[in-house]
């Protein structure tokens, strides 16, 4: 159902959490634009088992195990893939966590926790990997938020808080680096049903309510409807859209 945009064939899309869910996802559909992707995730087995299976596409997959949330191990792995990769031209920022908590009850430790996974991990990545784009002339920054910045659920503050970041470095960092050709947005996407949302929080009552009731369109969402917009935004088709987040929920959060 997605076009092919020639101009993404044999571009580097760096994809942090690509080894599940949306991230997999997206591993998979940059495959099918003949790009070569780097995946950096934890989970470096299923890396495999999809760089396998993508070898059914003119594409490359090299898969990292390690976890995002060690700043002195990204750090490492960004600068062997600065030494051994093309330039990146396409980072897409995507793992995280969403974890609810009663309220406020939570340590200040976990609170530190999510924001390394959800925060600290985009700003890094972004930091190695500028001056090399900058250098290339250009490129695509592309990072995951979440409606919830704007639905603002009570059980999820702290998730919520590290969403928001993201869409306020999102604005900066796009003001910033503009004037190198780069651009910089985020997608929020709403409640998408991957394997491991459906094995942790969704509810048979959760589901129905929020598609039939809170969403305005009643589609049952999977990752595959994100893909067409994280494309676009990786693609030269959106040259002019920059420090833009796109809601993609079936119109659920009044943004
Ligand atoms: N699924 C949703 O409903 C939804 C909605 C809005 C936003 N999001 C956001 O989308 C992004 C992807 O979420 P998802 O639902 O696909 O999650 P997921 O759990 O299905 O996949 C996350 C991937 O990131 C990897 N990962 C997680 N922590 C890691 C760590 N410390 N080090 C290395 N790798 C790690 C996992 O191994 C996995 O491959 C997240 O930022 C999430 O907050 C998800």
């Amino acid at each position: 159902m997605n076009p092919i945009y020639r101009d993404l064939k044999n571009k580097h899309v760096l994809i942090t959490g690509g080894s599940n869910g949306i991230g997999e996802t997206l591993t998979k559909a940059f495959a099918r634009q003949c790009a070569e992707i780097t995946i950096l995730d934890r989970d470096y087995q299923k890396g495999l088992a999809i760089a396998k299976e993508c070898q059914q596409y003119p594409c490359q997959v090299n898969v990292y195990g390690l976890d995002l949330t060690d700043s002195q191990a990204l750090v490492e792995t960004l600068t062997k893939i600065r030494k051994e990769k093309p330039v990146v031209n396409v980072l897409i920022n995507n793992a995280g966590y969403d974890p609810r908590y009663e309220l406020l009850e939570m340590s200040e430790k976990d609170w530190n926790d999510l924001f390394q996974l959800n925060v600290v991990h985009y700003f890094l990545t972004c930091r190695e990997l500028l001056p090399d784009i900058i250098n290339a002339g250009g490129g695509s920054i592309i990072m995951t938020s979440s409606h919830l910045v704007w639905i603002a659920k009570p059980n999820t503050i702290a998730y919520n808080a590290t969403k928001a970041a993201i869409v306020g470095m999102v604005r900066s960092l796009a003001e910033a680096v503009g004037k190198h050709n780069i651009r910089v947005n985020a997608v929020a996407p709403g409640w998408i049903m991957t394997e491991r949302q459906l094995e942790q929080w969704v509810t048979p009552e959760a589901k129905h309510k929020t598609v039939h009731q809170l969403q305005c369109l009643p589609l049952e969402l999977t990752p595959d409807e994100l893909v067409g917009t994280y494309l676009f935004l990786a693609s030269d088709t959106s040259r002019a859209i920059t420090r833009q987040t796109i809601v993609v929920d079936a119109g659920y959060a009044h943004s």
